[in-house]
């Protein structure tokens, strides 16, 4: 039997129990499709700060390095607040992303069938939907240029970021987005602000040259970023595959899963060319913690996103979502997704309820 190792990073707030009720699901779907999990726990975020005063411990490096695909829950919480900004959960999140080159951080945003009304756009311009892959890059731009904290310039007070992008980068990017949308609708639309920025018109002329000399089956047009958060909220069914610079990326695909109503609901993938990691859109959601009321849908799909892309299990992958969407129609709710008439469940019910529907 085929056995995967897992390194899971529980992190902080709800972190920790919907990644247990995530666990349950792997174990069954590894029962039903033959295959089974070596898990090997580590740290990451504002726990590890607590056990080893660094957000991202060299043990948490070396298992995920040693491992087929790494799932996390979420990381930070008020309680490290007063750490210093390189010293915080969140820079345990970006160290990871860099050490393991997790260059694309696959963000899907799409409408449940069953949840429609819970998104806040009105349904005349739902029409078709929304069902949005945002490709951000992530090992890159703004995040990991130089900066400076604090100097004195002409006499006042002033810090910078840099922005930079090399074409190798954004070369890689593109091709991902491209493959990405070949599988889906066959539109990428990328996005940039090369009206105003050198490292836009690099991205959005490496763009143009990948797409013309190797894909030029898929249908490509480019959008300002501003342009393009309007675009989100009156004509969400133009976009298939977004593809952007990391800072852009980081704000649109908020703003895409709000707009899907259902940000309980949203996996994402950051994926690397050693091993990927997992986890929810969500963050910690410290007010919620420990009540087991957390929903893990979205932990529970990036376990099917794991399946999919990093273990080739696409058939466990399908089980998964089909159990999702089946437990959802059969109306079982959590808090954040409750209405009237619903049967209201905790994590551990909506666990349940997806365990029994999965085939
Ligand atoms: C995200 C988060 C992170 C980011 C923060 C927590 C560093 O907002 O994953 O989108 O900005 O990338
Ligand atoms: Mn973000």
């Amino acid at each position: 039997m085929k056995n995967y190792k897992i390194t899971v990073l529980k992190g902080d707030g709800i972190g920790p129990e919907i990644v247990d009720e995530c666990v349950k699901v792997l174990d069954k779907a590894g029962e039903k499709f033959g295959f089974s999990f070596d898990y090997n726990y580590q740290l990451l975020g504002g726990c590890a700060i607590d056990e080893y005063g660094v957000p991202y411990p060299d043990e948490t490096a070396k298992a995920c390095k040693a491992s087929d695909a790494v799932l996390l829950g979420a990381v930070g919480g008020p309680k490290w607040d007063s750490q210093p900004g390189n010293n915080r959960p969140e820079k345990g999140l970006l160290a990871i992303r860099e050490d393991l080159g997790l260059f694309a951080n696959l963000r899907p945003a799409k409408i449940f069938a069953p949840l429609k009304s819970a998104s806040p756009i009105k349904e005349e311009i739902i029409g078709d939907g929304l069902d949005i892959l945002i490709v951000r890059e992530l090992t890159g731009g703004i995040y990991f240029g130089d900066r400076c904290e604090s100097e004195i310039h002409n006499g006042a007070e002033r810090a910078w970021d840099l922005e930079n992008y090399s074409v190798p980068e954004v070369d890689r990017i593109t091709r991902f987005a491209m493959e990405a949308a070949r599988k889906r609708h066959g539109h990428v639309t990328s996005v940039d602000k090369s009206n105003v920025l050198a490292t836009s018109r690099l991205w959005r002329r490496t763009v143009i040259k990948i797409h013309d000399e190797d894909y030029p089956d898929v249908q490509l047009d480019h959008m300002y970023v501003d342009n393009c958060a309007q675009q989100f909220a009156i004509h969400p069914s133009f976009f298939d595959v977004v593809v952007t610079g990391n800072l852009f990326g980081d704000i649109l695909s908020d703003e895409a899963a709000v707009l899907s109503g259902s940000i309980g609901m949203l996996p994402s993938a950051s994926i690397g060319n050693e091993t990927s990691l997992y986890e929810p859109i969500h963050g910690s959601a410290p007010d919620i913690a420990g009540k087991g009321i957390a929903n893990p849908i979205a932990t529970i799909l990036s376990a099917a996103m794991l399946l999919r892309y990093s273990l080739n299990e696409d058939k466990a992958a399908d089980a998964i979502e089909a159990a999702v969407n089946q437990a959802l129609d059969d109306g079982y709710r959590t808090g954040d997704i409750y209405k009237e008439g619903m049967k209201k469940v905790n994590g551990r019910g909506m666990t349940d309820a997806i365990l029994a529907r999965i085939q």
